[in-house]
């Protein structure tokens, strides 16, 4: 057996950044449905939002989408292929959208949210319905 150079070089150096408190990220932002990038791990994006009404139905094509439910309640609504239904996410749950799957988030009396997705997803999916004024069609803002 000879000895083989090591392969597992980074593909881009180490992030030298601070930890960041959600707390803090979410009390540094009132835009509904507009989420920050709170921070990245490896191609994917740490997202907070603050979300609150509907969202608007749309579709992943080429990923799974991660939801946390920091505050409130998230209400998920799902087309699939056997019908619609929906998921209640209370505070502290976990749930992910499978790819390609139609999905509409709202949450009535108000949430923060917490998403994990592949860096470039955009918040309204590869096809969607006629987006509204008040959902912010983003790959996600910087943290001011
Ligand atoms: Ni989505």
């Amino acid at each position: 057996m000879t000895s083989e150079p090591s392969q597992d070089t980074p593909s881009r150096p180490a992030q030298r950044g601070e930890p960041v408190s959600l707390s803090t990220a979410l009390a540094s932002f009132t835009d509904l449905w507009s989420p920050r990038i709170v921070t990245s791990v490896n191609d994917y994006d740490v997202r907070v939002a603050k979300v609150e009404g509907e969202h608007v139905w749309h579709v992943h094509d080429h990923t799974d989408e991660f939801f946390l439910v920091l505050e409130g309640e998230l209400t998920i609504a799902l087309r699939e292929a056997d019908g619609e239904r929906t998921v209640t996410l209370p505070k502290g749950s976990v749930f992910t959208v499978p790819r390609g799957t139609q999905h509409k988030p709202s949450a009535a009396d108000g949430a923060a949210i917490l998403m994990f997705e592949p860096t470039g997803t955009l918040t309204v999916g590869d096809r969607h319905d006629k987006v509204p004024d008040h959902v912010d069609a983003t790959t996600g803002h910087a943290l001011s």
